[in-house]
Formats: C-alpha cells, structure tokens, sequence
C-alpha cells in the first residue's frame, strides 16, 4: 500500500537558524511511521542534509532546470539538486507557475530529467478560485495532470499534491467533499494512464491551508496520502502534530 508522506515546502523562508527547527522535527518523530520531507530554501539544501543525518527525514528542492546543464543563471540542475543529497524536488507550485509563466509543458520537461536525475517529483496542480466558480475545476486539474506529468513516472517517483490556488496561505480549505472529489478523479485518470498498479501507488498529497487542527479532517478523506504544508511546515511545534495526525489517519 502507499506509505503515507508529510510535505514541507519552506518557500523563500530561512536562514541558518531555521535548521534548529529540523533537530527538533526528528527530535519530535525519531522513527515516524510516515515519509518525511523537507524543502528548505536551496542556501540551506546543504546543511539540511548535514542535519538530517542519512535518517527518515528526506530534503528536497523546491524547483530545477529543465536542462541539465548550460547557461542558466540563477538556476539549478536536478543532477545538483541530487549531487548535494536531495532526494526530491517540488515542480509546478503555482507560485511558479504564476510568477514565472512556467506552464505544464515546463513542468513536464523539469519533471523528466528530475527523473532521469534520480529523484522523487512532487509535482503540483490547483485551479483558481474563478475556475472553481465556474465549476470546471475538473477540467483545469485533468489538464494540468496529463501535461504535466512526465511518462518517466512510477509509483516510487512520482508524488501529485492538490494545492487549489485560493486555498494557499489564505487560511481556507475546500471541504472534504471537494478534496474527494478531485483526489478520486485524479486517482481514475493516473490508473487510466499507468495501469492499475503504478496509478494506485502514486501518492496524492493536498495542500493549501493545512494547520494542526484541521489535518486529522483532511487527512480521513479518500485518496489523500498526505500534505504539502506551507506555513505550518517552517516551526517544528506546528508540524509535529500534523505528523502525527497523519500517522493516526
Ligand atoms: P500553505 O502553503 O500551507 O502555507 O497554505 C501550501 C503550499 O503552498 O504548498
């Protein structure tokens, strides 16, 4: 079965003091019977690895090149990502895709040489809530599914985490209901694509807004194998329990 994964996604938050907060992480969850995974800012990568000592506690990007080397400046190449002891990378977050007009296509190319690379994707779809409105969100999430999603994916690669746009840092979560229902369509449509096998092993994570006190709610819906935590993921004290609540679900 799928073994269930907490996510955490730094974004551009911390300095060197914030790895404190990964000791007391392992500290909290030595042997967690869930994946764990860290995304620090790629300044902190290498001492986040130096911190988390080879054990459970997994460290990713939050991005890479789609290229595997060349004049890029400013970027970085999942080889590198994977050279400093990373383990997985974040592709296709929406603050991506809306600050840097990065596309499905893109996400797409960046997800297969973080393969070829060696590493797990997360890869990540939402819609906006004017798509929401206009009710077509299954439409925005299958499309952003079969481009963004490389064929180089298998059960163990390959991690898809539901982030709607109007859900992230605003403090609003869509029901369970409504994780349901995508989380359901987004399983049908990988079966369909990759077969039963590696369609069922895939781990769909949501994200958006999730806090200590509405993980256990989140976490009882179908197909969700974890979260993608923003905020709540920078303290130690407010990640712990959604650890644990995802270990209870
Ligand atoms: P949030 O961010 O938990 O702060 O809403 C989630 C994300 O962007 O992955």
């Amino acid at each position: 079965m799928r073994r269930k994964l907490a996510a955490g996604n730094w974004k551009m938050n911390g300095t060197s003091a914030a790895l404190g907060e990964l000791a007391a992480l392992q500290e909290a969850h030595p042997d967690p019977a869930v994946d764990l995974l860290i995304c620090p800012p790629a300044t902190l990568l290498s001492a986040a690895v130096q911190e988390a000592h080879n054990g459970p506690l997994m460290i990713g990007g939050q991005d890479c090149h789609e290229k595997t080397d060349g004049a890029h400046t400013g970027d970085i190449s999942a080889e590198m990502l994977r050279d400093v002891g990373a383990r997985a990378v974040i592709l296709g977050h929406s603050e991506r895709r809306a600050g840097y007009h990065e596309t499905s296509e893109d996400v797409r190319a960046k997800a297969r040489t973080a393969h070829a690379a060696g590493l797990m994707t997360v890869i990540c779809l939402g819609e906006s809530l004017i798509q929401r409105e206009a009710t077509n969100t299954l439409d925005i999430i299958g499309a952003q599914l079969s481009l963004s999603v490389p064929d180089t994916s298998t059960g163990e690669n390959l991690v898809v985490a539901y982030e709607p746009i109007w859900a992230i840092g605003s403090g609003q979560t869509p029901t369970p209901d409504q994780i349901g229902e995508v989380h359901d369509f987004m399983r049908t449509r990988l079966e369909r694509r990759f077969g039963a096998g590696v369609g069922r092993s895939v781990r769909l994570l949501y994200g958006g807004s999730v806090k200590p006190e509405n993980a256990a709610e989140i976490f009882a819906v179908s197909n969700v194998d974890g979260a993608l935590v923003g905020g709540a993921s920078l303290k130690a004290a407010d990640f712990a329990p959604i650890i644990r609540a995802l270990e209870n679900a």
